[in-house]
Parts: structure tokens; C-alpha cells; sequence
């Protein structure tokens, strides 16, 4: 059961006491894996595993390529909590299914959150394995995971959502490891059929970059609880219309393993340079 977003922030307090009890506190980052990213959960050291089954008030997910798993422990020097798996909005309409684990990352001492997804390419020069950080997100799907939230806290700014100081970490990680990072702004379209070609072309007229299932309701719900946001989309596919092929989840999980090893070594590099009050 979701818990409406008004009582999110209590059931986030409770989820974090059964992690707490499990796997100790004072956390400085929330990482939420997208597909494909499964080996970056097997890199944390010390890690103390919880299945999601085991924290109230937490959400399921069904999506094959997603573990369904927290894993606690440290990456990169820093205490770091892993979220193999998420909740996405197709898979029940609710957009905020991710405000529990949003809340509870705040409650354990998180500062911010590292959202990962796989996405489509709009741009020639971006092709599948190329690396996105989010600079900015469209959200024209009418959905809004704030929507019964109650006080002024819900009017949440959004001007500066994906953190410039935290994506400057990032692109000096990315160099540091010489691999290639474009920056870009990623449309939330909430699936699960993929888009149309004039879907894609209309989202180009717009000003996206990048297309895909998740994240935005993460992005939104982590400012609302006061977390920092750094997001990074991995290209897996051109965008529908682009190539002339179909595109398939297959694909998704497929180009995404396979690309996996370079954000397995990126963020760790982040992190290492990451500022957890900074
Ligand atoms: N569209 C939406 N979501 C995606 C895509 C896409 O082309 N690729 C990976 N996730």
C-alpha cells in the first residue's frame, strides 16, 4: 500500500527506524538505480542488504531488470544507501509511489540523492551508451506527485531541481575518468508504451534532449524533502522514430548492463569528491 503523500513523511520516519535497526545511521547519500545497474548494489562495501519487503510502508517493484533491494554500506568513502529498484508510475498511476523512500532517505541523514535511469536519445550526437547528466527536467504529463500534499511547503521551487554544484562534481568526475558526459534537459513521458515518432518530435520542439519513464516524480519529491538531486541517464536507444527500429525493454536492460561498468565507476569517483554538507 502507498501511503498518501500528506503521511509520507511519517511512514519515511518509520522506514528509516527499520533500517536504522539493521544497518546503523547517519547516511550522506541516497542512490537510486536505474535499469541495468544492478552491479553497482554488489560494489558497496560493508553492505547490509534489506529487502523492500522488510521496510513498512515501502513500495514494491514488479519491472524485470529492478532488485527490489536497500543496500547499506559505503561507496567511494562515503556512507551510502543503494535503492536497486524502484517504484515507476506505470506500474500503478501513482506518481508518488517513491515519497516513502524519498522521506526515509532524508530521515537517515541524506543529503541528496543520485537518481540513475536509462532514457531514449533525442540528439544525433548522443547515441546509446553515451552518458546524460540532467540539467533539467520537462514534465507536461498533467501528473504531479505533490498533488494532495498540504501547507505552502508543497509549492516546491524547481528552478534549480538538478543541483549545478553537484552536476560541476560530476562533469570533474567524468573527466577525471575520461568518460564522456553531455549534459541535457530529460521529458518525463510515464510509459510503460513507449512514444510515438510525433511524441519525439514535439518533445524536441520543446527542448528535451532525453526521454524516459522515471525520475522526474524522484526529483520532485526529493526537493520536497530537502534533498539535494544529481541525475544521470544512460542513452540506450535513439528515440522512437529516429532509426527506423522498434524499441523494446530488451534494449533497455540490454544496452544499459552493457554500459553498465562505466556508471559503476563513475560514481564512485563522485562520490569521492562529494560534499555531504556542502
Ligand atoms: N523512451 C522512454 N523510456 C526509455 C527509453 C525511451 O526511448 N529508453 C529507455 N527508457
Amino acid at each position: 500500500m502507498i501511503p498518501p503523500i500528506a503521511e509520507a513523511r511519517d511512514a519515511g520516519r518509520v522506514a528509516a527506524d527499520a533500517v536504522r535497526a539493521r544497518a546503523g545511521d547517519r547516511y550522506a547519500i541516497g542512490i537510486v538505480l536505474g535499469s541495468g545497474l544492478g552491479a553497482l548494489a554488489d560494489a558497496v562495501e560493508d553492505a547490509v542488504r534489506i529487502p523492500y519487503g522488510d521496510i513498512p510502508g515501502y513500495p514494491r517493484s514488479g519491472v524485470t531488470s529492478h532488485a527490489g533491494m536497500l543496500v547499506a554500506g559505503r561507496l567511494g568513502g562515503k556512507r551510502v544507501i543503494v535503492l536497486a529498484g524502484r517504484s515507476h508510475t506505470y506500474e500503478h498511476g501513482n506518481p508518488a509511489a517513491m515519497a516513502v523512500p524519498m522521506a526515509m532517505l532524508a530521515a537517515l541523514g541524506c543529503s541528496a540523492v543520485f537518481l540513475t535511469n536509462a532514457a531514449g536519445s533525442l540528439k544525433d550526437d548522443m547515441p546509446p551508451g553515451s552518458l546524460m547528466a540532467i540539467a533539467d527536467h520537462i514534465n507536461l504529463t498533467g501528473l504531479n506527485p505533490l498533488v494532495g500534499a498540504e501547507g505552502d511547503s508543497r509549492f516546491v521551487d524547481m528552478s534549480s531541481a538538478y543541483d549545478p554544484g553537484l552536476r560541476k562534481t560530476l562533469s570533474a568526475a567524468a573527466q577525471h575518468l575520461d568518460t564522456g558526459l553531455s549534459h541535457g534537459t530529460y521529458m518525463w513521458f510515464p510509459g510503460p508504451s513507449f512514444e510515438t515518432p510525433a511524441e519525439i518530435r514535439a518533445a524536441r520542439v520543446l527542448g528535451a534532449d532525453a526521454v524516459g519513464m522515471s525520475t522526474v516524480p524522484e526529483a520532485v519529491l526529493a526537493r520536497y524533502f530537502g534533498l539535494r538531486v544529481v541525475g544521470l541517464s544512460t542513452i540506450t536507444n535513439f528515440a522512437a522514430g529516429m532509426t527506423g527500429t522498434a524499441l523494446s525493454h530488451e534494449e533497455t536492460k540490454t544496452v544499459g548492463g552493457a554500459n553498465a561498468d562505466k556508471v559503476c565507476r563513475l560514481i564512485p569517483a563522485f562520490l569521492e569528491e562529494f560534499d555531504h554538507d556542502g
